[in-house]
């Protein structure tokens, strides 16, 4: 027999926010994985790749949290100082952070673990594809976006994280009355945020401009890098009206709201 292997198919990739990085860690970041993912890391069962996540799993927050609190979700926790600030000042809220990068995920551990923070949880995915595939319609109080990766040149900006696809799905996820904060220091994206997010009519800028800067939000590296650079930070935040009629669901048009 020849040896011949038949190929295998290759894995649909839809375009994403970030690039595939290797997942080594360090060893404090093994140490931390080792230590605490059980208690921290939420397994969810993937798709074709890696970062992504398969339909059908439920979203079950007394199973996760053992209560039922307000829901806050971070996309992209990177090294996990925000969460862990903005977490930890806010005990009453169950805080769910995504971050598709696995050291980054580690380093994040090792700082909960420390603070002991018993209301977060973590999952190594997509968060564009967990709102897509598990976070319910009209169940989330508050989604934080800080310093998402830029994508520089013009033919990579339809990587950009806040474009009107993912738009939609936030408005369809977040509850009435609840919010969506984002952060950047890149001018061009501040603009492209407002260009996408202001003429929306199931989303609300909260300051009819930008926002102030949260006082809860840690100086984190990016932010530190812009400042440093000379860029101004720009903050905003739009709610989602609490008054307003549900939104159809951009993935499976069922009702948001429920
Ligand atoms: C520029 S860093 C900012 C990290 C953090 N928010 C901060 O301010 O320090 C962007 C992070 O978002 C992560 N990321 C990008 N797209 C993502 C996605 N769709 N879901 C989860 N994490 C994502 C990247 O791996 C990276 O760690």
């Amino acid at each position: 027999m020849t040896g011949t292997a038949t190929p295998l198919p290759r894995a649909h990739r839809d375009v994403v926010s970030f690039v595939r990085r290797s997942t080594r860690m360090n060893a404090s970041q093994l140490r931390n994985w080792e230590a605490h993912h059980a208690a921290w890391v939420i397994p969810l069962a993937h798709r074709a790749t890696s970062t992504s996540v398969a339909p059908g799993q439920p979203f079950d927050p007394a199973a996760i949290w053992g209560r039922t609190a307000p829901l806050w979700l971070e996309i992209g926790t990177g090294n996990g100082e925000a969460c862990v600030a903005i977490a930890g000042r806010h005990p009453e809220v169950d805080y769910l952070g995504f971050e598709v990068f696995k050291p980054a995920v580690a380093s994040a551990l090792g700082m909960v673990a420390r603070a002991g923070l018993t209301n977060v949880r973590l999952a190594e995915v997509d968060g564009v594809d967990a709102l897509r595939h598990w976070i319910p319609a009209g169940s989330v109080a508050r989604i934080l976006t800080f310093f998402p990766d830029p994508w520089h040149k013009a033919r990579h900006h339809k990587r950009r994280l806040v474009n009107p696809a993912t738009a939609a799905l936030v408005a369809s996820r977040l509850r009435p009355g609840g919010s969506w904060h984002l952060a950047t220091d890149w001018p061009d994206y501040a603009e492209q945020m407002r260009e996408v997010l202001d003429g929306r009519r199931d989303l609300v800028n909260a300051y009819g401009g930008w926002a102030p800067r949260p006082e809860a939000r840690p100086l984190t590296r990016f932010e530190q890098r812009g400042l440093a650079a000379g860029r101004q930070i720009r903050d905003l935040v739009y709610h989602r009206p609490a008054d307003s009629t549900d939104p159809a669901d951009p993935v499976d048009g069922h009702r948001a709201g429920r």
